[in-house]
């Protein structure tokens, strides 16, 4: 037997047991008369004394342990005289009389302690021992029991998990796909699904109902903070159901699971925003609403001198931020770097201070009156001590600019706190989306959301105005989540795809499989994916999703410690019929 308790377990009420452990040496203290190990596993850490007095042989083979060593450990529980009021095991120790080494550990790259000395590259290279740090590791422990909480949640709500295939054909969320070379259908592939949006309506065809899968997706796009390649959603489809079911039932699971795993209680009803509104009023389809600080439109009362800036721009918009009069000259310089930067792109930055006294310093001074300025004070419902910030250009990057500027200012006046969770649902998303480059229109969401009704009509007039049953869970500035109400209808199926420009051949071929099952009697239905890992990071408090996977990818879409992705041998290539294109 390895163990009779962890290293988490034994308190004061165990004094006078026998005990052993097993577990990884944290530290090795030699105070000389004594040596004290930290012996850490999964559920903690407890400390070991040896004392030279009482066996000098063990001691000395317990100052040769060294950091990360796998030992057993057999002992009596004592009280400590020194109590360690930090960690739950603090108010015992081990007093050993035997020590086994399970395992040896040549000196790990970084130490295992909450705050590493490991960047973040040699911590994903050796990820396995960034996994032994408790912080790490208390990521995954939270992702588990989400997972656990959805899965009963949703199965009182009778929804089945339901596994679809991961070799399938391209599926129609927007990014690129993955794809795997045949073998056996030589210079054919499959693609991997960057959702199983295809499969869910199937079965929703075959009258399943209610569906859900905690399932991975992968899309080849460009990485941020909040994408990985491989991700994992909660998806769901059910059958006889309008939005407003679905947003029901989804909003249900969120409280539960702000309850359950981080005792929030939500007992109001998430605020909705239409597209058109979070467009306008902060510049994003996913807008933090944990503050304040909507845009505020100047276009019409800041024309009206000779400033040619102002006057010729399509739009003049301005955030107000509380309490930020007191900016400093310094502060200010770095604010307009930070509009500047290339990838906001904005060319400069105007501020208006509206000082406790009610005077007004701005860096338009020389062309407007403080009649002026307090006519856009009163339009940005400023108080003195505030500070207008205002950003000019086309309305669509300037919409743009505005938005991070103003989460800039959020965070720089402390107004994005992390245990705060402000929840809201985005609706009424556009259906289509005009692309530029093609000249053509692309579903904004997938090519199966349904039209509202009453924009029917516009689709053949105005594509671009006709809004979508479509809608997606934001909290704290952050997409949870997003779904649509299917076309269920063969022939208005039919009117998006040559909406969308695909040839009836080239919708028969992507997706003929869907309209033939249509045809066979298709319940209406609609469903929702949540990205699960920003869910956990979320609620884990972290930036990046990379915090709560085990083993995730870099930013290049590497995982440096496996050493993928990577060229494969000529053997294996050969017998898939591919070569490498001579291009580097
Ligand atoms: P959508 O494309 O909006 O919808 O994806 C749903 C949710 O998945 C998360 N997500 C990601 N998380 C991490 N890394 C990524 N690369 C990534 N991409 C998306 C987001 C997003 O809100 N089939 C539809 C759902 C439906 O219509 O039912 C879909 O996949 O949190």
């Amino acid at each position: 037997m390895y163990r009779t308790h962890t290293c988490g377990q034994l308190r004061i009420t165990d004094v006078d047991q026998n005990v052993s452990l097993s577990g990884w040496v944290q530290k090795n203290r030699d105070l000389g008369g004594m040596t004290f190990v930290d012996l850490r596993d999964r559920y903690g850490i407890t400390q070991i004394a040896f004392n030279m007095d009482v066996d000098a042989d063990l001691c000395k083979k317990a100052r040769e342990l060294g950091r990360e060593f796998v030992v057993q450990v057999s002992g009596v529980v004592k009280e400590r005289e020194s109590k360690n009021k930090k960690i739950p095991t603090g108010e015992i120790e081990i007093i050993a009389n035997d020590i086994k080494v399970l395992s040896s550990s040549t000196t790990p790259p970084f130490t295992i302690e909450e705050n590493t000395d490991g960047g973040d590259e040699l911590r994903m290279k050796y990820r396995y021992l960034d996994l032994r740090r408790a912080n790490v590791r208390e990521n995954l422990v939270l992702r588990h029991k989400m997972g656990i909480e959805v899965r009963n949640y949703l199965d009182k709500l009778d929804f089945i998990e339901t596994e679809t295939p991961v070799l399938i054909k391209s599926t129609p969320e927007g990014a690129r796909d993955f794809i795997v070379p045949s073998r056996m259908n030589p210079g054919e592939f499959y693609a991997l699904p960057q959702s199983p949006q295809v499969f869910k309506q199937l079965l929703m065809v075959s009258g399943f109902d209610r569906y859900y899968q905690i399932v991975k997706c992968f899309r080849d796009e460009d990485l941020r903070a909040d994408r990985q390649p491989e991700f994992t959603q909660i998806d769901c489809e059910m059958s006889f159901v309008e939005q407003e079911d679905i947003l029901n039932t989804f909003e249900g699971l969120t409280k539960h699971l702000f309850k359950v795993l981080k005792n929030v209680d939500i007992d109001y009803a998430f605020p909705r925003m239409t597209y058109k509104d979070a467009m306008e009023n902060y510049g994003s389809d996913k807008p933090d609403i944990r503050f304040g600080m909507e845009f505020v439109d100047l276009s019409d009362i800041a024309k009206n001198k000779d400033f040619p800036v102002f006057n010729s721009a399509e739009y003049i918009g301005a955030v107000c931020a509380p309490g930020a009069a007191k900016f400093t000259r310094k502060q200010l310089d770095k604010l307009t770097d930070f509009v500047k930067r290339p990838q906001i792109g904005a060319k400069g930055l105007v501020y208006v201070k509206y000082n406790e006294d009610g005077s007004f310093k701005s860096s338009v001074d020389k062309f407007y009156e403080k009649e002026d300025l307090q006519a856009w004070a009163d339009k940005a419902n400023a108080k003195p001590g505030d500070l207008l910030l205002i950003l000019v250009g086309d309305k669509k990057s300037t919409l743009l600019q505005l938005c991070e500027l103003r989460l800039e200012m959020g965070s720089q006046l402390g107004l994005r706190n992390n245990e705060d969770f402000k929840p809201l649902w985005v609706v009424d998303f556009p259906l289509l989306e005009w692309d530029e480059d093609n000249s053509r229109y692309h579903a904004m969401h997938h090519p199966f959301t349904s039209p509202k009704a009453e924009d029917f009509d516009k689709l053949e007039s105005n594509p671009g105005e006709v809004r979508a049953n479509a809608y997606d869970l934001v909290i704290n500035g952050v997409e949870i989540g997003g779904g649509s109400i299917r076309i269920h209808d063969t022939e208005l199926q039919a009117e998006m795809f040559k909406h969308l420009g695909f040839t009836e051949e080239e919708a028969q071929n992507q997706f003929g499989f869907l309209m033939d099952a249509f045809q066979y009697g298709a319940p209406p239905h609609g469903g929702i994916a949540f990205g699960f890992d920003r869910l956990v990071s979320l609620f884990a408090g972290l930036e990046t999703i990379r915090d709560v996977i085990a083993f995730p990818k870099n930013n290049s879409g590497r995982d440096v410690m496996i050493d993928s992705p990577s060229r494969v041998v000529d053997e294996q290539m050969d017998e898939l019929k591919l070569d490498y294109k001579k291009s580097e």
